[in-house]
C-alpha cells in the first residue's frame, strides 16, 4: 500500500516507539506524570507561550478553546473550509452552544477585509455577539496553503480593536514553520490560543496541545475534564510527542519535496485539469471533465495507491514519512502510464 490518504495514518516508528516504552508515567489527572508534564512544559516554552495542556485529539484541543473563549450564542467567525466548521461533527454548537459565520478566501485562508465585514453589530441586540476569531495553519481542504505573518497581524489587529478572541487551529503549524522559515514563537506571541497536533506529520500515534495563558488553561483543564480528556498514565503517549519534537520537524521539508514532485507529475498528465500549488505536503488537484473518475481511482487503487476524494471533483495527496520516495517514483510512473 502507498497510502497518500492523510498523514494521520503514519505509524510510530522504532526510535519513537523505544521512547515510549522508557517513558516515566504517572496518573496525569492528578498532575502526577513526569512525562506530561515535561512535554507541556516544553512545547509552551517552544511557543514562548505560559502554559500547554495535552489531550487525546486536535478535535478536542479545538473544542475546548472554542469552549473557554465563548459563551452560548455567540458567534465564530472562521473560513468555510475550516476543519472546526466541516469536520468536527456540528461540536461548536454541540459543545459551545455558538453559530458559526463562515467566510470565503483564498485557499482556506481568511482575509482582514472580510473579517472585518462580517463583524456584528455589538449595540444591535438582534444579532449573536462576534466574539472569535479561528484560523487554520496549514489549511487542510485549502491544501496546505500557510498564512503570511503580516496577513494574520491584519487580522489579529482587527481583533484587539473590537475584543475578539485569536485561536489557530495548528494541526499542520510544523508544515508551516519549515516551509516558511518561520518560528513557534511567532505564533505565540500572535494567538490567544493554538491548538497544535503530534499525530500527523510528526507520526505520533496520538496526542495534540492547546497553549495559551495560565488563565486560559487553568480552565482548559476544567473543560478537557468535562469532555472526558483527562486521561491517566498517558505519558507513554508524551515521551512520542517530546521525541518528536526533537526529530520529526526538520525532515518534513522531505514530505513536502515529495508533494511538490507529485505536482509535476500531474501537471504533465493529460488527464488533469488543475493542480493546486503545492506548499507543504497536501496536494490538490482535479480532473478534466472528460475523465471518469472511478476509472482514476481504481487505475491507483489497482497499484495500491491510496487518496482521498474530497468531492465537487477535488482530489487530495498527503505526503508523509511512511511514503517514501521510492513510492512516490512509484505514483509518478502509474499516473504517467494512464491511458
Ligand atoms: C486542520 C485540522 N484540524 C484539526 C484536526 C483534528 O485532529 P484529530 O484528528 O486529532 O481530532 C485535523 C485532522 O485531520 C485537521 O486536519
Amino acid at each position: 500500500m502507498i497510502d497518500l490518504r492523510s498523514d494521520t495514518f503514519t505509524k510510530p516508528l522504532p526510535n519513537m516507539l523505544k521512547a515510549m516504552w522508557a517513558a516515566e508515567v504517572g496518573d496525569d489527572v492528578f498532575g502526577e506524570d513526569p512525562t506530561i508534564n515535561a512535554l507541556e512544559k516544553k512545547a509552551a516554552a517552544l511557543f514562548g507561550m505560559e502554559a500547554a495542556v495535552f489531550c487525546p485529539s486536535g478535535t478536542m484541543t479545538n473544542q475546548i478553546a472554542i469552549n473557554v473563549h465563548t459563551r452560548p450564542g455567540q458567534e465564530i467567525i472562521c473560513h468555510e473550509y475550516s476543519h472546526v466548521y466541516n469536520y468536527e461533527g456540528g461540536g461548536i454548537a454541540f459543545n459551545s452552544g455558538c453559530q458559526v459565520r463562515p467566510l470565503a478566501g483564498p485557499r482556506g485562508k481568511l482575509e482582514a477585509n472580510s473579517v472585518a465585514a462580517a463583524l456584528q453589530n455589538p449595540l444591535d441586540m438582534h444579532a449573536a455577539t462576534s466574539r472569535l476569531v479561528v484560523l487554520e495553519n496549514t489549511t487542510n481542504k485549502g491544501g496546505g496553503a500557510c498564512y503570511e505573518l503580516s496577513e494574520i497581524d491584519a487580522i489579529k489587529s482587527i481583533c484587539d480593536e473590537k475584543g475578539l478572541g485569536l485561536h489557530l487551529d495548528g494541526a499542520r503549524l510544523w508544515n508551516a514553520l519549515v516551509a516558511k522559515n518561520q518560528k513557534p514563537s511567532d505564533f505565540g506571541s500572535r494567538f490567544d490560543s493554538i491548538s497544535i497536533c503530534l499525530s500527523k506529520g510528526l507520526g505520533c500515534p496520538v496526542g495534540s496541545l492547546l497553549l495559551g495563558s495560565n488563565e486560559f488553561i487553568r480552565e482548559a483543564r476544567f473543560v478537557r475534564k468535562k469532555f472526558g480528556g483527562a486521561m491517566r498514565q498517558a505519558g507513554y503517549l508524551a515521551a512520542a510527542g517530546i521525541y518528536a519534537l526533537d526529530h520529526h520537524i526538520e525532515r518534513l521539508s522531505e514530505d513536502h519535496a515529495k508533494a511538490k514532485t507529485l505536482a509535476d507529475t500531474l501537471k504533465s498528465s493529460p488527464w488533469i485539469e488543475k493542480v493546486e500549488t503545492v506548499e507543504t505536503n497536501i496536494l490538490i488537484f482535479n480532473l478534466k471533465a472528460d475523465k471518469n473518475i472511478v476509472a482514476f481511482n481504481s487505475a491507483l487503487k489497482a497499484e495500491g495507491i491510496l487518496h482521498i476524494d474530497m468531492g465537487q471533483g477535488k482530489q487530495r495527496f498527503v505526503t508523509h514519512h511512511d511514503v517514501s520516495f521510492e513510492d512516490i517514483d512509484k505514483v509518478c510512473q502509474v499516473i504517467g502510464d494512464l491511458a
